[in-house]
């Protein structure tokens, strides 16, 4: 297949290039504003694939868009572009609106002209909270967070071009994804680089909301099912195989790296945080999935990857991030 995917350099979108790549032989053209959290470098070993491109521009930029769509000619189109930070989401919300919904506007008015068919990466945050039990495909949409809500906006978007226009388009809602190249401002890579830096370790509150982790390579294979199966007007749940209290994982990561346990520090928690979140796969399995990686084997295999790749966070630690980091935990990293 021939595939535009939009936001391609950051975390998830880098792995399901790399799957597309390697697994299927695809020809992927990447469309991404390489904002902070988007890197050239998690394509780096994708650079000499045949057919293969990074454009750089941003989704809501209507003539970037029709550039790459030029450039690529796709079969499919994969949006993963967006903010995706929830903390940085309630400190300033507005790039939220302008890429997660505006910008999920110029994509579908542009895979509208074409037809084209379009899977919207979306989120088990558009649910928001859950006590007891998963969410399904038909669960009420209850976002709680700036992030949530512009996720959710760009959802109903994307069923709007479908019922009007007939887009062959489809949302596939996964949970908490980890693994490698994730940016270290979400918990897991977060916790890692603090331990191996015998840093302090931020717990939110008492630090038992769980969250139902998803290895990274787990939610790239399941997309591909919905791109090559999925009926279009549809939404595919894709949940982890675990689900997890933070403090947990936290406490899980301090014996993988040897860290000091007194590290941990219960701090202020995060104004609405959501305390549970758990989906119903039950859909996307009829597709022909399954996950494949179990939350404490994914979880060492991503220290392991940390361990082994300074080269890839040290330019993080030393650029932007130290500025988030220090705003919003309100002391400094240590100089490595
Ligand atoms: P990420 O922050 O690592 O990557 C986002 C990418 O989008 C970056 O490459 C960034 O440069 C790019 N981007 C941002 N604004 C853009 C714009 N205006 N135009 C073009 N590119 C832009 O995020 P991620 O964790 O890889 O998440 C990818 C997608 O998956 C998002 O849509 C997110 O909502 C969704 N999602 C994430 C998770 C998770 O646990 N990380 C879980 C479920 C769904
Ligand atoms: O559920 C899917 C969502 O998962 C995605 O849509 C989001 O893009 C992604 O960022 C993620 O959102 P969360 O808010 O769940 O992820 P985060 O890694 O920020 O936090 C996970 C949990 O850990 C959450 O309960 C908050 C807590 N936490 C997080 C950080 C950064 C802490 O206790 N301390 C921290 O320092």
């Amino acid at each position: 297949m021939r595939l535009l995917v939009c936001g391609g350099a950051g975390f998830i979108g880098s792995n399901f290039a790399r799957v597309r790549v390697h697994d299927h032989g695809d020809e992927v053209v990447v469309l991404d504003k390489l904002t902070y959290a988007g890197r050239r470098e998690n394509l780096a070993d994708l650079a000499d694939s045949p057919g293969f491109a990074l454009v750089h521009g941003a989704i809501e930029d209507a003539q970037a868009v029709a550039s790459a769509f030029a450039e690529s000619q796709p079969d499919a189109v994969v949006n993963f572009a967006a903010e995706t930070h929830v903390d940085r989401s309630i400190a300033e919300p507005d790039a939220f609106v302008q890429t997660n919904w505006l910008g999920t506007h110029v994509l579908l008015e542009a895979a509208r002209q074409k037809g084209t068919r379009y899977v919207q990466i979306s989120t088990d945050e558009v649910y928001g909270s859950i006590g007891e039990g998963s969410f399904t495909e038909s669960s009420p949409l209850a976002p709680s967070s700036p992030y949530a809500a512009t996720k959710t906006g760009a959802d109903l978007l994307v069923s709007s071009y479908v019922h009007t226009y007939g887009l062959p388009a489809m949302v596939c809602r996964g949970s908490n994804n980890y693994g490698p190249f994730q940016y270290p401002e979400k918990l897991i890579p977060l916790m890692v680089l603090s331990a191996l830096h015998g840093e302090r370790l931020p717990v939110y509150g008492d630090g038992l909301q769980v969250r139902n982790w998803l290895y990274v390579t787990d939610f790239a294979h399941a997309i591909g099912c919905v791109l090559a199966k999925g009926v279009p007007g549809e939404v595919y749940n894709v949940g982890g195989p675990d689900e997890c209290p933070n403090l947990e994982i936290v406490n899980r990561i301090v014996e993988l790296t040897g860290a000091d346990p007194r590290l941990i520090e219960h701090v202020r928690d995060r104004p609405g945080h959501d305390r549970r979140y758990s989906l119903s796969s039950a859909k996307v399995r009829t597709l022909g999935w399954e996950p494949q990686v179990r939350l404490e084997d994914g979880l060492a295999d991503t220290v392991d990857w940390y361990r082994a790749n300074p080269w890839w966070w040290e330019p993080i630690r030393s650029g932007e991030y130290r500025d988030y980091y220090e705003r919003h935990y309100g002391r400094a990293l240590s100089t490595d």
